[in-house]
């Protein structure tokens, strides 16, 4: 435990810690996190939220997308992250094409809480009725919207969504309907710093970016890509925080940090 943990005690952080520390204007720090060695070094840290993302069929399986993710590689990369945590609030992606329904969406989401411990499930796009229907199960929500990874095969390319006016107003408008059917969490990816300061502000949900400015409430990003350590190029919106330290428990502690202190991501990190 560190001076920016944002309490003392052990007890893991809820959904309303995370609200409330939007409400005080406390930043929300978070990695992706994939393993048990990892997820206690983060959790001891005091990063507040870890996600097992889709993005380790990338940086862990060396797929070239997120698509070949399976449920069950979920689960299993959900539970050996959620028994070595403590403190931090653990989030899990619904992988590519496991939500195509809202009842298999709330299968596939109760496999990731009731088998892989998660605390929230994420999934990608304006999936309202899916939200909405895992809402009313007891299941919280984490929206994503921006940079799609797991819709790669339309987009073309990773490149900056909603630069574009009419693409920005779709976004907020979605962001919007995402709170009110039901999400408690938004992350916006590689989006414009101005419209993700804007949906930050306009939304009472906490918005975590990663390629979207220092204005959210909080940041992500992927674990390997700041360590240095990933298999392709470094994404231009991560940093490599293991340069200047001398292990790794001091690189994701400067991460945490400069979260915190809003000195990451800069504007060179923003678009
Ligand atoms: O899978 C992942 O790591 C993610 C982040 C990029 C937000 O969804």
């Amino acid at each position: 435990m560190n001076q920016y943990s944002s309490t003392t005690t052990l007890k893991p952080l809820s959904i309303t810690d995370l609200a409330a520390m939007k409400q005080r204007g406390e930043k929300i720090s978070c990695l992706t996190a994939y393993d048990a060695a990892f997820s206690a070094l983060i959790d001891k840290v005091g990063v507040d939220m870890m996600l097992v993302g889709d993005s380790l069929g990338m940086v862990i399986q060396g797929h070239d997308t997120t698509l070949p993710v399976t449920i069950r590689d979920m689960v299993y990369h959900t539970s050996c992250v959620s028994k070595a945590r403590k403190r931090a609030f653990v989030i899990a992606d619904l992988p590519f094409m496991t939500y195509p329904t809202p009842v298999i969406a709330a299968k596939n989401a109760a496999k990731l809480m009731q088998a892989g411990g998660a605390q929230m499930v994420k999934l990608e796009g304006p999936k309202f009725d899916c939200v909405s229907f895992l809402v009313d199960q007891g299941i919280p929500v984490c929206g994503h919207l921006g940079l799609l990874p797991q819709s790669i095969n339309q987009l073309g390319s990773y490149k900056v969504q909603g630069k574009e006016q009419a693409a920005a107003e779709q976004m907020l408008a979605d962001a919007l309907k995402l709170q009110q059917v039901g999400a408690g969490l938004l992350v916006l990816e590689c989006v414009p710093a101005s419209l993700a300061k804007d949906i930050s502000a306009q939304l009472t949900i906490p918005v975590i970016g990663i390629g979207a400015g220092v204005d959210c409430d909080g940041q992500v990003l992927v674990l390997y890509d700041m360590l240095n350590i990933g298999t392709g190029k470094r994404p231009r919106f991560s940093r490599n925080f293991m340069s200047g330290v001398v292990n790794i428990e001091e690189a994701i502690t400067a991460y945490h940090q400069a979260v915190k202190q809003s000195l990451f991501p800069t504007p060179e990190h923003s678009f």
